[in-house]
């Protein structure tokens, strides 16, 4: 169950409240009957209907295929989801805000932070400081816009336990928030397992979403379970399979709800005849096509971190330094 950050708390907080959009009702064909069959099924907004695959709409309500065809034709009509000018397109973009990690330098090599509607993942090897980075995300997600945040909440899947609420003290205090709201703000699960995991973003995260005006969503580590539950060559086509359901269902958050999604990732050494053991990260092609930005975060001297955008459509490839500190990612 996805929980608050702060455990105790259940009093919703008047910061982030959602802003009216159209209704499932507003959609033609669609009345009470249908509306509560869609929302039972998980596809409680317009948008959410718009993007999800007329195949598991039908699966998941038992309304024909054709049928929910239909249905999510009239709601990408509805909300303009068709072919525009790429100016319009231009347009859209530069109307969203990206999410500031704290850490100018790290802004910086990301063309001025995370991108929403994208995957950014952030992957190195034990300690590098991908948990930091993202318990610091839940803080700045939730700063004003003209400081770099998003004015939203987050969402934090937690498949290795290592969460912290005492580390989201310490970097809100560095931010000048209230401790206590911000982690009212953060709405926390523990995955127990790849199933879970998946069930939590399919089942549980859209009504969190839309109640809360979540903005980030972090996945911490990705491929933890999948790792674990499916190993050798043999199992290798599912775990693949699998993933790549469980990324697509990210990436259509992100885009129904305007999400900064991020995820971690593993390194893993693969022998190579030439060149000796070489370091990637894990997930194979699935992770590496469904992230939109991918992040090699690395220790160098001095207790220090270095950072590579190693695969981003329209960013150099570019590095920089920052260093972990009590009050979380600071530049160097
Ligand atoms: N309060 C703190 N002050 C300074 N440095 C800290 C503090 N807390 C953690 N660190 C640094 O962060 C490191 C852990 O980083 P983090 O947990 O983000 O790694 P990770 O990349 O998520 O690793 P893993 O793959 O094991 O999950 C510690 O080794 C330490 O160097
Ligand atoms: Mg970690």
């Amino acid at each position: 169950m996805v929980s608050r950050g702060g455990g105790r708390s259940h009093t919703m907080n008047k910061n982030f409240t959602k802003s009216r959009e159209l209704d499932l009702e507003d959609i033609k064909g669609i009345g009470p009957v249908i509306a509560r069959k869609l929302r039972e099924a998980g596809i409680t907004s317009v948008k959410a209907l718009a993007v999800t695959p007329p195949k598991l709409i039908s699966e998941l309500t038992g309304l024909g295929e054709s049928r929910a065809a239909a249905l999510a034709a009239a709601a990408r009509a509805a909300i303009g989801l068709s072919l525009m000018s790429a100016r319009k397109y231009r347009e859209i973009k530069m109307s969203m805000s990206k999410l500031t990690t704290g850490c100018r330098a790290l802004d910086k090599i990301l063309g001025g932070g995370l991108e929403p509607q994208v995957i950014t993942e952030f992957v190195g090897p034990f300690g590098s400081g991908k948990t930091q980075i993202c318990h610091q995300l839940c803080v700045t997600v939730q700063l004003p816009k003209e400081k770099g945040g998003l004015e939203g909440g987050a969402i934090y899947i937690d498949t290795e336990n290592m969460f912290s609420y005492e580390r989201i003290e310490a970097i809100a205090k560095r931010f000048g928030l209230n401790p206590d709201t911000v982690l009212d703000n953060i709405f926390y699960a523990h995955a127990v397992n790849s199933d879970h995991q998946m069930e939590i973003v399919k089942e549980e995260a859209p009504d969190v979403i839309e109640e809360h005006n979540v903005k980030l969503l972090v996945v911490d580590s990705l491929i933890n379970h999948f790792r674990a539950e499916y190993p050798g060559r043999e199992n290798l086509a599912v775990r693949q399979q699998k993933l790549n359901e469980h990324l697509h269902d990210l990436l259509r958050l992100a885009e129904t709800y305007n999400l900064v999604v991020v995820v971690t990732n593993h390194v893993i050494a693969t022998p190579d005849a030439m060149f000796g053991p070489t370091e990637r990260p894990a997930g194979g092609h699935v992770v590496a096509h469904m992230c939109g930005y991918r992040v090699w975060i690395k220790r160098t001297t001095g207790g220090k971190r270095k950072a590579m955008i190693i695969d981003a459509p329209k960013l150099p490839e570019a590095e920089c330094e920052f260093a972990i500190t009590d009050e979380g990612i600071v530049d160097v």
